[in-house]
């Protein structure tokens, strides 16, 4: 038996590059839904899927069809649509959008190898994760928002230097050997998927130091597509004006180099869209409310509510800057989006079930 419309899932595509912060944003994300960050207790060490009450992640990793040995005879790499089984993602995401359970793969990242299947009932939403959610056109058009983290080179450079040579002992040339072998493929087939997302985050280096490639400070731009069914764009001051603010001074804390911020109109791939801009960084957390009350269309329940799961997530990566904040509001968004879906489709007159 299927689910009424009542009570399909919403799913939701977020595609990035691995390293790229996709786990950090499903933290932040969960955590808006009020569930747990954390994988269950007792379930496989391996399995991507994160649960919340509501909410079930599975990482697109777990439909790669080639495992590390077979990528390697081929010669493909993860990235290559011929290392993953894209008519499975599909029969598996209608599956759980038609409130069917499904018997999903696990990837498993430490033998390379994949593990047992593991059973994803449906829930309230779905959100897959990974390199490809928007690459093949039929799970595309089960999405019901997609979003797409833009990390330029320098920065991804920067965030891979930080993680693999610090926390895992690699060299500085085999890290750049390794993005270097990524970059056609991701060129290829990563990449063009930003032109179909809903919302896009897309990570610089700063402007406001001259010559600045130490990616610390980030210049970051949240792209909102407008016309967006249950998603309006926020906006700084005056909607569908071109804005350029500096909130420094008496109500913020700023040190070296500032932040700035621009908000306007713009086209991104043929597309109309709203871009939230900031450039540099936060020094103190909680005066971010000073910046939250001067945007409109967040999406909060409740004044500061932004600044609020900032606060909590301060040691989140990103937290003293655009990628943490447009994230959050990214999370609050898509909760706003949910709570839309799930009342037009009360206020809609029920259909027949098919039997
Ligand atoms: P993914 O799930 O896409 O592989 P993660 O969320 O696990 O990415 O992040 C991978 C690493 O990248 C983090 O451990 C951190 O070092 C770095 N990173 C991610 N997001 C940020 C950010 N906003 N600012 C700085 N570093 C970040
Ligand atoms: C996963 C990641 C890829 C990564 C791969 C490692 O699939 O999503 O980004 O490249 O693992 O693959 P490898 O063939 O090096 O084991």
């Amino acid at each position: 038996c299927s689910a009424s419309d009542a009570e399909k899932t919403v799913v939701i595509g977020l595609a990035a590059d691995s390293g790229c912060g996709k786990s950090t944003f499903m933290r932040r994300l969960t955590s808006v839904f009020g569930g747990a960050a954390e994988p269950p207790k007792g379930g496989n060490p391996d399995s991507n899927t994160l649960l919340s009450d509501m909410t079930t992640v599975i990482c697109l990793d777990d439909y790669h069809s080639l495992d590390r040995t077979g990528r390697k005879e081929k010669g493909v790499t993860a990235l290559d649509p011929r290392a993953n089984d894209f008519d499975l993602m599909y029969e598996q995401v209608k599956a759980i959008k038609d409130g069917v359970a499904v018997d999903k793969p696990i990837y498993n990242h430490v033998s390379g190898l994949l593990d047992p299947p593991e059973v994803i009932k449906p829930p309230k939403i779905l959100v897959i994760e990974g390199l490809h959610p928007m690459y093949d056109e039929r799970v595309r058009d089960l999405l019901d928002f997609s979003i797409y983290l833009d990390i330029s080179n320098e920065v991804k450079f920067a965030w891979k230097i930080q993680r693999d040579m610090a926390e895992r002992g690699h060299s500085l040339e085999s890290i750049k050997a390794s993005i270097e072998a990524r970059k056609p493929d991701f060129d290829a087939y990563i990449d063009p998927q930003k032109q179909y997302a809903d919302a896009v985050i897309e990570v610089l280096p700063t402007q406001l130091i001259p010559d600045d490639n130490e990616g610390k400070v980030l210049r970051v731009r949240l792209i909102m597509k407008e016309g967006v069914k249950n998603f309006n764009p926020v906006y700084l001051f005056d909607e569908g004006s071109t804005i350029s603010w500096i909130p420094c001074g008496r109500k913020l804390t700023c040190s070296y180099p500032g932040i700035k911020f621009t908000y306007g109109p713009d086209t991104y791939f043929g597309n109309e869209v709203s871009v939230l801009e900031m450039d540099g960084q936060f020094d103190r957390l909680d005066e971010l409310i000073y910046v939250e009350s001067h945007l409109s269309n967040l999406s909060s329940k409740f004044y500061g509510e932004v600044t609020q799961q900032m606060l909590k997530h301060a040691d989140f990566p990103g937290s003293n800057n655009g990628t943490g904040f447009f994230q959050t509001i990214v999370g609050l968004k898509i909760r706003d989006l949910y709570e839309q879906i799930v009342a037009s489709r009360a206020g809609a007159p029920v259909t027949a079930a098919k039997a």
